[in-house]
C-alpha cells in the first residue's frame, strides 16, 4: 500500500538553510512580497529569488503556481520552488501550492518554509495528496517519497489541524489504491483483508460471508456474484466515537470488476471496470480518515463485494430474483449490477442500525458522466436539508457535486411484467432511474443520498490533487459532512 510522505513540522530556523540538502519551498506574495524566509533564502542565493520573481514567467504564474531554481548558487540544496502566494490563502490556494510543491520537488526531501503565512496545514495536504503515484507493480519504481518538513514560527499553533489534513490524506490514499488496484489483486477476498486491517486502528470490523447472506435474504447482491470464482461478501465497519446515539451510514458499491455479466460490456475500454469498486473505495477511506482523526461521531460503514462474471452459473437476462427486503426483480440486464448490490445492503443497514441518515456511493452508470463529465459527481436524494448540508461540505473541499432530480413519474420505466420491477429503465434519464430503483429500498422518511460516482472515481487526466487514475472523490466532503453535521458540540 502506498506510503504517504512522512510530515514533520519544526520551528523557523534559518541558521542552517546554507547546508540543507533536497528541495526548499519559499513564498513571495503575488505583489512580489518576499517573506523573511524568502528573503533569507534570497541573500544566500545572492539575490536568486528575486531575480526568478523579476522573470515574466513568474509574473504569470497563477496563485499556488511556482517556478523552480535549480541548483542554486550558496545552497547545498538541488532546487529552490518559488511558490506564489497571499498572506492569508483561501483553502484551495493553499491547497494548489501544495500540489505545485509536490510535483516540482519529485522524489526528494522537501523544507517548506512557512513562516507566519497562513493555513500551512493545507499546503501540506496538498503536497502529500499530488505527490501520490501508484507504483506497487512498477518493478523499477520502488523509491520512497521523501519527507515534508514544514517549518513554521508557531509549530504548537497548526499540529492539531495538520494531524486532521493528514488523516484525510490517508483516508483518501487509502481510497485510491483501493480503486487503482486491478482485480486480480483485489479480489473481493483481497479486499476485506484490507478493511480487516482496519481493526487495527480501534474499528470493528465484520465479514458477512455467502452463507450468511444467503440466511439474511440477500438474493439480489448474490446474484450478481453467482458467475464469478470470488465469494460475495459484505463488510460491515462500525467506528463508535460518538455517544449512544444512531449512527449515520455509509453503504458502497464494491464490483472489483463488472464485465457486464451475460449483458457482456464490448472489450474496448473493458478495463476501466476495475474500479467499478470505487463507491465501496470511498466508504473505506472515510471510515479510515475516522478512525485516525478519532471522530467524535458514530459511522458505520458498509460495502457490498462482488465481482460480476459470465460464467455457466451467472445471471441470465431474465431471471427473477428476491432481495432482502422482500422485493423480487426481474433482471433484464445483467449489466446493471449495482443497484442489485446497494438494494440488499442498504436494506441491510437500515433493519439492523437504524441510522439515522444514509449516504451510498457508487459507480453506477454511464450516464451521469454524459450528463455531468468528470467535474461533479450526480447527487440525488429524498432529503433537502440532508442534501444541503452534503452540498456545503462538498463545495468547502473542492469536490464537484451537482444535484439531478428524482421523482415518481420515472417509476412507470421500472415496471415489470412478471417481478415486483425491472432493473433498468432504458438508455434516457438513465442515472435517474437508477436512482429510483434504489429509492425503492430507502424506508419512508429515511434522510438519504446517492452519489453517482461514474465520472469522478477515477479519470483519464491529472486534476488539482490527483495524478490520472483513481482520484478518491468524496472522502473529504463526506468527512466533512460528518464533523460539520455530527461533531459541533
Ligand atoms: N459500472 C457501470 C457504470 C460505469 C460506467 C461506471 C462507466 C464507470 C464508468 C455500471 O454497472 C453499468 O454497467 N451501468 C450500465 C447500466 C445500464 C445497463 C442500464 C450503463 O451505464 O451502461
Ligand atoms: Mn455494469
Ligand atoms: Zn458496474
Amino acid at each position: 500500500m502506498t506510503d504517504l510522505p512522512k510530515l514533520h513540522i519544526s520551528e523557523t530556523n534559518l541558521t542552517e538553510l546554507a547546508t540543507r540538502e533536497g528541495a526548499i519551498a519559499v513564498f513571495v506574495t503575488p505583489d512580489n512580497a518576499l517573506d523573511q524566509s524568502a528573503r533569507k533564502v534570497n541573500g544566500l542565493t545572492k539575490k536568486g529569488i528575486m531575480r526568478a520573481v523579476d522573470n515574466p514567467q513568474f509574473a504569470k504564474a497563477k496563485v499556488g503556481e511556482a517556478v523552480v531554481m535549480s541548483y542554486p548558487i550558496g545552497l547545498a540544496a538541488t532546487k529552490v520552488i518559488v511558490v506564489k502566494l497571499p498572506r492569508r490563502p483561501s483553502v484551495e490556494e493553499a491547497r494548489k501550492a501544495g500540489a505545485s510543491i509536490a510535483k516540482a520537488r519529485g522524489d526528494s526531501d522537501v523544507l517548506i518554509m512557512g513562516g507566519n503565512i497562513g493555513r500551512m496545514e493545507q499546503v501540506a495536504l496538498g503536497c502529500a495528496l499530488r505527490g501520490y503515484t501508484f507504483t506497487p507493480h512498477k518493478t523499477a519504481d520502488q523509491d520512497a517519497l521523501g519527507n515534508i518538513e514544514l517549518m513554521v514560527n508557531a509549530p504548537a499553533n497548526i499540529q492539531a489541524a495538520a494531524d486532521a489534513e493528514m488523516a484525510v490524506a490517508e483516508g483518501v490514499v487509502f481510497t485510491r489504491d483501493l480503486t487503482n488496484e486491478p482485480a486480480n489483486v483485489l479480489t473481493t477476498t483481497e479486499f476485506a483483508d484490507r478493511l480487516v486491517e482496519l481493526e487495527n486502528l480501534g474499528m470493528k470490523v465484520e465479514v458477512l460471508e455467502e452463507d450468511e447472506l444467503e440466511k439474511l435474504g440477500m438474493g439480489s447482491l448474490l446474484s450478481v456474484g453467482h458467475g464469478s470464482a470470488s465469494p460475495s461478501k459484505v463488510v460491515v465497519m462500525q467506528w463508535n466515537g460518538g455517544g449512544d446515539e444512531a449512527p449515520i451510514a455509509l453503504v458502497g458499491k464494491g464490483v472489483v470488476f463488472d464485465t457486464g455479466g451475460i449483458s457482456l460490456k464490448p472489450a474496448a475500454g473493458m478495463e476501466d471496470m476495475t474500479m467499478d469498486m470505487g463507491g465501496a473505495g470511498v466508504v473505506s477511506g472515510v471510515m479510515k480518515t475516522l478512525a485516525l482523526r478519532k471522530a467524535k461521531a458514530n459511522v458505520v460503514g458498509l460495502v457490498g463485494l462482488v465481482e460480476n462474471m459470465p460464467s455457466d452459473r451467472a445471471t441470465r437476462p431474465g431471471d427473477v430474483v428476491k432481495s432482502m427486503k422482500g422485493d423480487t426483480i426481474e433482471v433484464i440486464n445483467t449489466d446493471a449490477e449495482g443497484r442489485l448490490v446497494l438494494a440488499d445492503v442498504i436494506w441491510y443497514a437500515q433493519e439492523r442500525f437504524e441510522p439515522t441518515g444514509v449516504i451510498n456511493l457508487a459507480t453506477l452508470t454511464g450516464a451521469v458522466i454524459i450528463a455531468l463529465g468528470h467535474e461533479n459527481a450526480g447527487v440525488f436524494s429524498n432529503h433537502d436539508d440532508f442534501t444541503k448540508g452534503f452540498m456545503k461540505a462538498a463545495y468547502a473541499e473542492g469536490e464537484g457535486a451537482w444535484r439531478l432530480p428524482m421523482s415518481a413519474a420515472y417509476d412507470a420505466k421500472l415496471k415489470s411484467r412478471i417481478a415486483d420491477m425491472k432493473n433498468v429503465g432504458g438508455r434516457d434519464g438513465g442515472s435517474i432511474t437508477a436512482a429510483q430503483f434504489i429509492r425503492r429500498f430507502v424506508k419512508e422518511d429515511m434522510p438519504w443520498i446517492h452519489l453517482d460516482i461514474a465520472g469522478v472515481a477515477s479519470v483519464k487526466a491529472e486534476t488539482a490533487l490527483a495524478p490520472a487514475g483513481a482520484t478518491g472523490w468524496g472522502v473529504m466532503a463526506i468527512n466533512r459532512f460528518i464533523a460539520n453535521a455530527y461533531e459541533a458540540e
